[in-house]
C-alpha cells in the first residue's frame, strides 16, 4: 500500500518520520513523484491540483491535512466516491481558540489605543471596559467554535453563537439557520468568524449584515477570505461603523502587497497563521485513520461532501 503526500506547505520529511512510526510498512510517497499510479490507496492532501486524486484509480481513502476541506470541494473531479476526512486535531483547536481569545482581548483592553500613547509618552488610565457587558459573536459551532466560545464565556464575554444548523451550548445563547442570523448579530461586539467555506457561507460577512453590527463593533476571521467581502469590511471601517478586524485570511493569499489592509491602522493582517498543521500531534491521528480505512471501517471526522463540512 502507498500514500500519496500532497502539499506545497508542509514539509513531507517530517510526516514520513511521523508515519512511519506509526505505520512502519506504509510506503509514503510525495507528490509530483506518484511512480505507478494504481499503487496509490490513500491521500494525504492539502491544496491538492484539480483533477489530479481522480487519476488514481485504486484510490480508497483521502485524508485532508487541514480542518477546512474547502479546497477539495472547489475540485470538479474530486473522486465522490473516495471517503474524505479532515483533520481535527485537538491542538490545532487549542491553537485556534488563542488566536480568537486573544485578538477579542486585544481590541477590548484598547491595545492599538496604549500603543498610541506609549509612542506620546502618555501615562493616561483609560476605564476598563466591562467585560460581562461585551457580547461575543461566534459564527460555526463545531470543534473550534465550540472550543472558543467556552474559553470566551469562561474569561466573562457573553457568548453567543450562531451555525446553519441548532447546535446547543451550555451558558451559550444559540442561534441558527437564515432565519436566526439577525438576531444573532444585532448586539455583537465582537464578531468571530469560525465557519467552514461552502455556497451557504461564502460572502457573509458583507455590506448588509455588517450593518447590523452595532456601531463601533470589530470584525475577528480566521476562517476563510472568502467569508468576507473585503471592499465592504473596508468601506465599514473607513466610515467608522466598525471599529477595527482582526484577519488571519483574505481572499487572496499571500495578501497582495498593494493592498489596502495592510496600512490600515484598525486592521490587524496575520498571514494564516491562526492555526497550523503539526505533524508531531496530527500523525498519530491520520495513521489512526489509515488502519481505518485499511480495515474498511469508515474514517474519523468523515466529511459530508453534499453538505460542505
Ligand atoms: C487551515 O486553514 C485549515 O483548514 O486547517
Amino acid at each position: 500500500m502507498a500514500l500519496l503526500f500532497i502539499s506545497e506547505n508542509d514539509d513531507p520529511s517530517v510526516w514520513k518520520a511521523e508515519l512511519a512510526k506509526a505505520i512502519p510498512e506504509l510506503e509514503v510517497r510525495v507528490w509530483p513523484e506518484c511512480g505507478d499510479a494504481d499503487d496509490i490507496e490513500y491521500a494525504l492532501a492539502w491544496n491538492p491540483p484539480p483533477g489530479l486524486l481522480a487519476s488514481f484509480p485504486n484510490l480508497r481513502f483521502i485524508q485532508a491535512l487541514g480542518m477546512g476541506i474547502d479546497p477539495f470541494l472547489t475540485d470538479p473531479k474530486l473522486p465522490k466516491s473516495v471517503p474524505l476526512a479532515r483533520l481535527v486535531d485537538p491542538d490545532m483547536v487549542r491553537q485556534m481558540s488563542e488566536f480568537v481569545v486573544h485578538a477579542v482581548l486585544r481590541f477590548h483592553r484598547q491595545s492599538t489605543l496604549y500603543a498610541d500613547h506609549q509612542k506620546k509618552r502618555l501615562w493616561r488610565q483609560e476605564a476598563i471596559p466591562d467585560t460581562s457587558g461585551a457580547t461575543v459573536g461566534i459564527m460555526g459551532l463545531g470543534m473550534l467554535g465550540a472550543d472558543a466560545a467556552a474559553k470566551l464565556e469562561a474569561i466573562g464575554f457573553r457568548v453567543r453563537g450562531w451555525s446553519l444548523r441548532p447546535h446547543e451550548m451550555q451558558n451559550i445563547e444559540n442561534f441558527h439557520g437564515r432565519g436566526g442570523f439577525e438576531d444573532f448579530i444585532s448586539g455583537v461586539q465582537f464578531l468571530v468568524c469560525l465557519l467552514p467555506l461552502n455556497e451557504s457561507t461564502a460572502d457573509i460577512i458583507n455590506k448588509d449584515t455588517l450593518a447590523l453590527l452595532p456601531q463601533g463593533a470589530y470584525v475577528i476571521n480566521a476562517a476563510r477570505g472568502g467569508h468576507v467581502v473585503e471592499d465592504d469590511l473596508l468601506g465599514a471601517i473607513n466610515s467608522g461603523h466598525i471599529a477595527g478586524a482582526a484577519l488571519d485570511v483574505f481572499r487572496t493569499e499571500p495578501l497582495p502587497a498593494d493592498h489596502p489592509f495592510w496600512p490600515h491602522p484598525n486592521i490587524h493582517v496575520t498571514p494564516h497563521i491562526a492555526a497550523l498543521t503539526n505533524p508531531i500531534t496530527a500523525a498519530r491521528l491520520v495513521a489512526e485513520n489509515i488502519q481505518r480505512a485499511a480495515a474498511g471501517q469508515p474514517p474519523d471526522n468523515l466529511v459530508d461532501i453534499r453538505r460542505g463540512y
